[in-house]
């Protein structure tokens, strides 16, 4: 094979890489001989040239193979659910509960905040003293006796995805379908789900702004799956707003847990009922209708939010955070964002909101930079809302002035104002794979 040099100039130049030479570069850069900088030159290559679909899968089997997949024994149905990255998107907070409900476990291996997204391991953290660092064995143990279990990329799983997931996220290499694909997909198959859920999120917050480009990845993703024999389908979501009313790590887990109690917001419960639905459909070949009205019925039992609370405790988590959120860290300053007139509001853009939220201090600028898990976004006012003018919207959270100050700087014209109020839209765009 060539060295690493030589497959970035070919990738660069427009060149395709075998499966071979893809498996030894990963493999390379997993054991340190490839170093960060030949690797983030091949990321920014492959994100600008792509990579077809055979380099997809190879890619994808590398990743799989830089560690060992988990065993695991459920009486349960085993779904595995995975967003491709939002804005206040916590919606696995809800959806993992519900699944259990539903009588589905969910083996999860999740991410960590990349680019203006949030990601689930940091809104899990910030709950004191809870751990995502499992062994395969405790992972195995938690879901055979629970039901549920969500836990980091290691040494042990998927390390490849953890070395890349973090470089990607400073290298301006996140929005890669394939990248994307390769990076969920490697962790969605070192778990043996009998299902993978994809919540693909597609507008101005998310890594696909239409929905061609969503629905090219959902295709992509679900080939994916085939090629492994793993069963995929997807649900695209709306991400043209954040999803709730919170953006930032501990603000998120507050939100979840009002929504596991029933008090909404509207947007994360029907996300959370139709990605649950969708695993009805597939797995038990339950109608549409039938399916979102069991996930709906299920979510306001009250069971689902039992379920979070023995889950966080489980892993190590303080659960009486459950009931008393101001055991949830809260930044010290805070600074409110007014309106800019009166009228509706008809944009919150999801992007800048996220971007604004990263600089608080709830997402990294730079790898290996710590969370401040109490920072973030808060959405005082929602899309529709009538607002009166120099109404507070938008209410930030951060440790220091200057960051407070960055963010407020970065959401400039990020709000937008009309006579009329806009019409209400569903979250759920289509559904893709299953019986759809
Ligand atoms: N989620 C992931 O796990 N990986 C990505 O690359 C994007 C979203």
């Amino acid at each position: 094979m060539q060295g690493a040099l030589q497959l970035i100039e070919r990738k660069r130049d427009g060149g395709a890489l075998t499966s071979e030479e893809i498996a030894a570069l990963v493999a390379g850069y997993v054991a340190g001989d490839v170093p960060d900088y030949q690797m983030s030159a091949f990321l920014m290559a492959a994100t600008i040239r792509g990579l077809d679909f055979a380099e997809t899968v190879a890619l994808t089997d590398a990743m799989l193979h830089s560690g060992r997949r988990l065993d695991l024994q459920s009486m349960r149905p085993l779904v595995d659910k995975h967003s491709t990255g939002g804005v206040g998107d916590k919606a696995s907070l809800v959806a993992a509960p519900l699944l259990v409900t539903l009588g589905f476990s969910v083996p999860k291996l999740s991410g960590r905040g990349l680019g203006h997204t949030g990601g689930t391991l940091d809104k899990l953290e910030s709950i004191p003293g809870l751990r995502t660092d499992l062994s395969r064995q405790e992972f195995a143990a938690i879901v055979g006796r629970y039901g549920l279990a969500i836990a980091a990329q290691s040494d042990e799983i998927v390390p490849a995805d953890r070395l890349l997931y973090a470089l990607r996220d400073v290298t301006g290499t996140v929005e890669s379908l394939p990248l994307i694909a390769s990076s969920i997909m490697s962790k969605k198959l070192a778990v043996p789900s009998r299902l993978i859920v994809l919540d693909v999120k597609v507008g101005d917050g998310a890594f696909f702004g239409t929905q061609q480009q969503a629905e090219e990845f959902a295709a992509m993703a679900i080939a994916l799956g085939k090629a492994f024999g793993r069963a995929t389908c997807a649900v695209l979501t709306r991400m043209d707003a954040p999803l709730g009313r919170t953006v930032g790590n501990a603000l998120e887990v507050e939100e979840a847990i009002r929504c596991l109690r029933g008090e909404g917001p509207e947007d994360l419960a029907e996300v959370a009922a139709a990605l649950s639905a969708q695993a009805l459909c597939a797995v038990h070949g339950a109608t549409w209708e039938e399916a979102v009205a069991a996930a709906q019925t299920a979510l306001a039992s009250g069971e689902p939010l039992e379920r979070f609370r023995f889950w966080i405790k489980t892993q190590g988590g303080d659960a009486r955070c459950v009931d008393d959120p101001a055991l949830l860290v809260r930044a010290a300053r805070s600074r409110e964002l007014p309106a800019p007139r009166g009228g509706y509001l008809s944009r919150i853009a999801a992007r800048a909101v996220g971007d604004a939220a990263r600089l608080t201090g709830a997402g990294r600028l730079r790898k290996g930079d710590a969370i401040d898990h109490g920072a973030g976004v808060e959405l005082l006012r929602g899309v529709g809302d009538e607002v009166a003018q120099g109404e507070p919207v938008l209410r930030l959270w951060a440790a220091s002035a200057e960051r407070l100050q960055a963010a407020q700087e970065r959401l400039e014209g990020a709000i937008a104002v009309e006579e009329l109020p806009p019409s209400r839209q569903s979250r759920v765009v289509r559904r893709m794979g299953g019986d759809e």
